[in-house]
């Protein structure tokens, strides 16, 4: 099992849960959330606007989900999420060691998907 975060651009948010549900991944969990990557938030233009100051809005997604169903959501994100423009994001996997399902005491992979 593994837990894929994903930081993005928020005006890509649509498309890429969209491709994740087409990937049959349905499950995630969408935060916003302030960062900066290596131009340190300096400058970024978005929806026209440059952003001056140290932290932009992101949106971070987050999945766990089952080894099979780990290339389908990186593809998804990494297709979707795309401008070719900084700021763009990145996409982190971890080990996953456990999942539990509280309803039904489920885990592992059972209370994954
Ligand atoms: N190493 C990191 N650790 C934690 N968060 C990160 C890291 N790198 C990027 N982020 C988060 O992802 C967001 C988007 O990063 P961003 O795409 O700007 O990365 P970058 O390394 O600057 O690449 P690029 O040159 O394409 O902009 C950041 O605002 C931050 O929230
Ligand atoms: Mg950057």
């Amino acid at each position: 099992m593994k837990y894929i975060i994903a930081i993005i651009q928020p005006h890509r948010t649509e498309e890429v849960l969209e491709a994740l549900y087409k990937a049959d991944i349905h499950l995630v969990t969408v935060s916003e959330v302030l960062g900066h990557g290596r131009q340190k938030g300096l400058t970024e233009v978005y929806r026209g606007h440059r952003e001056m100051g140290a932290l932009l809005h992101k949106i971070k997604v987050e999945i766990a989900v089952n080894d099979a169903f780990v290339k389908p959501a990186l593809e998804a994100i990494e297709h979707a999420g795309h401008t070719g423009n900084v700021g763009d994001g990145k996409v982190f996997v971890l080990d996953l060691k456990e999942c539990v399902r509280i309803r039904t005491g489920e885990r592992g992979s059972k209370a994954i998907g």
